[in-house]
């Protein structure tokens, strides 16, 4: 179906799930859901689910990959077979491998790698269930998974997409809107400065409308950050009630 015949917004201003332009899809994170990994996090965000775990800072193995200076940051973002509507071959793909490639360089910004030359920190970002904004799903559990192995970091790095629908800039875009809309523009910030460690799109905005997205994203990403902050404090609340801290 061509992109033309699809309303993606009603007369009322809504949204094809009921949300107005300005709302983000529902967010639920946990951190620290892994036994066997240093840190973890499990993220629903609308209907992604995502689930990471990251282990390191460890000797980076064969010898000869080990940077003398830092650690190097291995992101490798996946996506299960049954996570989307055609069942996905299983395996790194043109798309996965760009994820990855663009995740691995944005955490990079914010982790203190120079603390731990000879070393690698691996982040495993498994998708479970796809529904549009994977990326940004995937890097913000990352970075609550991070913060959850106690890797020492300038932020915690969050992610957040806006992008054009109908002709009007909206915040977080869903499934539909992201098949049939005009443009998608996935942002990642380092929440106390606003640096931006990620900035991608797809689609055309004029350059009012990409101002307008950009702040609109990154007023996301202070959203989300709050969500990641109280996921790492109920974590560790619970782990002082259990008595696994002094
Ligand atoms: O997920 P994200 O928006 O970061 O990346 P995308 O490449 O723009 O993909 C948008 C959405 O398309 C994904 O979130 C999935 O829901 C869907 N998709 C799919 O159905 N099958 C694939 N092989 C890849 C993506």
């Amino acid at each position: 179906m061509k992109s033309e015949e699809i309303k993606l917004i009603d007369s009322n201003g809504k949204r094809l799930d009921g949300r107005g332009p300005l709302d983000l899809r529902k967010i639920k994170i946990e951190a620290g859901v892994l036994h066997r990994a240093d840190g973890s996090c499990y993220l629903e965000w609308g209907g992604n689910k995502i689930l990471v775990a990251v282990y390191g800072p460890r000797e980076a193995i064969p010898k000869h990959i080990q940077d003398q200076v830092k650690a190097l940051v291995n992101a490798r973002y996946n996506m299960a077979s049954f996570s989307v509507e055609d069942r996905k071959r299983p395996g790194p793909d043109r798309r996965s491998r760009e994820i990855s490639k663009v995740i691995s360089e944005a955490l990079e910004r914010v982790i203190l790698t120079e603390q731990f030359p000879r070393t690698t920190i691996d982040v495993n970002i498994e998708v479970l269930d796809a529904e549009a904004g994977t990326r940004c799903a995937g890097l913000t559990a990352a970075g609550v998974a991070l913060a959850d192995a106690g890797i020492p970091m300038t932020d915690i790095p969050v992610a957040c997409a806006a992008g054009k629908i109908d002709g009007q800039v909206v915040l977080d875009l869903g499934k539909e809107e992201d098949n049939y809309g005009d443009a998608d523009l996935p942002v990642a910030i380092a929440p106390r400065t606003d640096e931006i460690i990620l900035l991608q799109m797809d689609g055309h905005l004029t350059i009012e409308e990409f101002d307008k997205a950009l702040d609109l994203a990154i007023k996301g990403c202070h959203i989300i950050s709050k969500l990641q902050r109280k996921a790492l404090l109920d974590r560790y609340q619970s782990l002082i009630e259990g008595g696994d801290i002094e």
